[in-house]
């Protein structure tokens, strides 16, 4: 379980993230939506701890992230927005080049099971700097999530993917959320959110404006709409749930 308390950020003198306070449950599976430049990276960024909060206390099963930071860092894979490979490594270099880095050893079945799911193999002697934007991002998530870790977060894992990597890219969600794991996951595509999350989080000015399930979103949306006349993505986001 992770919870946030009273938890903001600022980067030097800018509000980013408005103090909030919420927990993220064991084995939930979370999918983030919200208008661009609502807070919803750095939220993520915070959750696991890439960066720190400027006020307040994050804490994972009860103990704050600053005293138990290399259990958090076992427990969380990150894959970020931005993509993070080395251009001229293979895709196979790649995965052998993370995996060395991590300090526990690399789990082959469980990678195995991730390449096969995203039809790494079919690429893996490809440099990187020569592959598409789509196998890219599957080779970002791969690298990110090497370690087997209990909490999955992604960072808009999907963006700018054509739909048969967006399903292969689902499925392997899907099959992570089954073995157990906590999905912490940003998308701007709701229809594939309700495909994988069983709760939402809602961001929009500087804040998560709402977290719960679809029914509690649907008795709440139009409160919603009226309170944020102004956010037409938000009016466009809720009009599909
Ligand atoms: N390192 C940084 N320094 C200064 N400002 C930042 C930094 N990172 C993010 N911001 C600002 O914080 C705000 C929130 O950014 P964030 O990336 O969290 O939004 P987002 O909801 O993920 O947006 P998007 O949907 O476009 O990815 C933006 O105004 C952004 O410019
Ligand atoms: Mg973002």
């Amino acid at each position: 379980m992770i919870e946030f308390k009273e938890v903001s950020k600022k980067y030097k003198r800018k509000q980013v993230l408005d103090p909030f306070s919420l927990t993220i449950r064991e084995g939930s599976s979370v999918g983030i939506i919200g208008p661009n430049g609502a807070g919803k990276s750095t939220f993520l960024k915070l959750a696991a701890s890439i960066e720190r909060p400027s006020n307040g206390e994050i804490t994972f099963s009860g103990t704050p992230y600053k005293k138990s930071i290399s259990r958090v860092r076992k427990a969380i894979g990150y894959v970020p927005q931005d993509i993070a490979l080395y251009e001229e490594l293979t895709v196979k270099e790649q995965i052998s080049f993370w995996s060395s880095l991590e300090k526990q050893k690399t789990d082959e079945n469980f990678l195995a099971k991730m390449i096969e799911t995203l039809r790494l193999h079919e690429v893996f002697g490809e440099r990187v700097e020569r592959l598409s934007g789509g196998w890219r991002r599957k080779v970002n998530l791969c690298v990110g999530l090497l370690r087997n870790p209990s909490v999955c977060m992604l960072d808009e894992p999907t963006a700018g993917v054509d739909l048969a990597a967006k399903e292969d890219i689902i499925d392997w969600l899907k099959q992570l959320h089954q073995e157990g794991k906590t999905l912490l996951y940003i998308s701007h595509d709701w229809y594939e959110l309700k495909k994988l999350s069983n709760e939402f989080l809602l961001f929009a000015d500087r804040k998560p404006i709402f977290q719960g399930s679809e029914e509690k979103l649907m008795i709440e949306k139009s409160k919603i709409i009226k309170n944020y006349q102004e956010h037409k993505e938000l009016g466009r986001i809720l009009q599909y749930v």
